[in-house]
């Protein structure tokens, strides 16, 4: 069985050139970095380089990168540290109702943990894209972190962080607060630092392996963050301690390589295969079936094509597809019980929802993501088993 992978969204595949700079880690340099020796002096120069790799991608200083475990404990330790140090007594926070759990999560721990802090939720538009009416609105003297993601990972809508960042600037000018009063932070980024503080890199989105990250922390800017794991201060400038895991370590930095050198081409080649599809399925199912394309038309990333087949049951369809096609549903159906005949009820993703996406329409969403390794051979195929599968749903 040959399975038509679309999900580069979920997570993709190591690169060759990243998998091949790892194994030299794992069979011959096991040095430990803080090691005075040979041994040690090998591998400490491979975190170096990695530390470089990174803030060559991102444009920035090495020292202002810390390695991490992925996109989930970055942005973990970025808004758990940037308010917990705070000693106002109301902390005021804005994010978007579209984060991911990572980000989402965090905020509704702490504002039930905590009395002082305050979180405002904007809402997005039909196409994905943040308020910005709702956000200068919610903007206070008494804000103190900002947290919205640079990219939708469910419908690719890119967020106005530029725009963000010049409303925040504004707001401390007229209202006479210091610069870098109000943090501006970032999750799922791998480019474009310009307004942000702090940004959280997740590398198995973009050819690297899991289990290890990194979060931009922009000097002089005020943020004293807390150590998220004590121990020896050796590590990561004191900020996370223990030994680094040098294997992925070098993995993240070699992606990062990559991803910087092919970047124009990476993007030509999602963007076609993105549009070969859907205009292939539109040309072959429009007669058939509603589509509806979430998400922004044009501000959405290259590969990201998020698809309703009014009418349709997402995992009907990817459960007719799974044996040509690997992608992800935008909504599940549920029976309220275990009984039989139990009512169904449909579930749909928190975006769409928020997006106002008629739940007839939502119910068929299918999330095709495209990426390096796909074909146009493969698109074709894909195109077929789509049509096929709709057309006698
Ligand atoms: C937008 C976004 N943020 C954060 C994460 C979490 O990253 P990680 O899987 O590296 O913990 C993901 C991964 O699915 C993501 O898509």
């Amino acid at each position: 069985m040959s399975l038509i992978y679309l999900d580069y969204n979920a997570t993709t595949p190591i690169d060759v050139a990243v998998s091949s700079a790892m194994i030299p880690y794992m069979t011959q340099h096991f040095g430990n970095p803080s090691s005075s020796h040979h041994y040690g002096t090998i591998t400490k120069k491979a975190v170096t380089r990695s530390r470089i790799q990174v803030s060559q991608l991102l444009n920035c200083h090495p020292d202002e990168v810390i390695f991490t475990s992925g996109g989930t404990e970055s942005n973990n330790y970025a808004i758990k540290n940037a308010l917990l140090n705070s000693s106002d007594r109301i902390i005021h926070c804005i994010t978007s109702r579209v984060e991911h759990p990572s980000v989402m999560e965090v905020f509704k721990f702490l504002e039930q943990r905590y009395s002082r802090v305050r979180v405002t939720y904007c809402g997005v538009d039909e196409n994905g894209t943040i308020r910005l009416d709702e956000f200068k609105n919610a903007l206070s003297r008494e804000t103190l972190l900002v947290s919205v993601m640079h990219s939708n990972n469910e419908v690719g809508t890119l967020q106005p962080i530029r725009e963000i960042g010049k409303l925040i600037r504004s707001f401390e000018k007229e209202n006479q607060m210091e610069r870098n009063s109000i943090i501006l932070h970032t999750d799922a980024a791998q480019k474009d630092i310009t307004p942000v503080h702090l940004l959280s890199v997740c590398t198995h989105k973009f050819y690297g392996p899991k289990g290890v990250g990194a979060l931009f922390i922009r000097r002089n800017c005020g943020i004293q963050l807390e150590k998220q794991v004590h121990g020896a201060s050796v590590h990561e400038r004191g900020y996370r301690s223990g030994t680094e895991n040098v294997i992925l370590v070098v993995g993240l930095g070699k992606a990062c390589e990559q991803c910087l050198i092919h970047m124009v081409d990476r993007v030509e080649h999602m963007f076609t295969t993105r549009e070969k599809l859907y205009n292939g399925l539109l040309n072959n199912l429009s007669n058939i079936v509603q589509i509806k394309l979430n998400g922004h038309p044009e501000k959405r990333l290259p590969n990201t094509l998020n698809i309703s087949f009014a009418g349709i049951e997402a995992n009907t369809i990817l459960d007719d597809l799974s044996q040509h096609i690997a992608a992800s549903a935008g909504s599940a159906c549920h029976s309220s019980s275990h009984e039989e005949g139990a009512e169904k009820k449909i579930v749909i993703s928190q975006i769409l929802a928020e997006m106002g996406v008629d739940v007839n329409i939502a119910m068929g969403t299918i999330r095709f993501s495209t990426g390096l390794l796909l074909t146009n051979d493969e698109v074709e195929s894909a195109i077929h088993h789509v049509t096929d599968t709709i057309s006698k749903l």
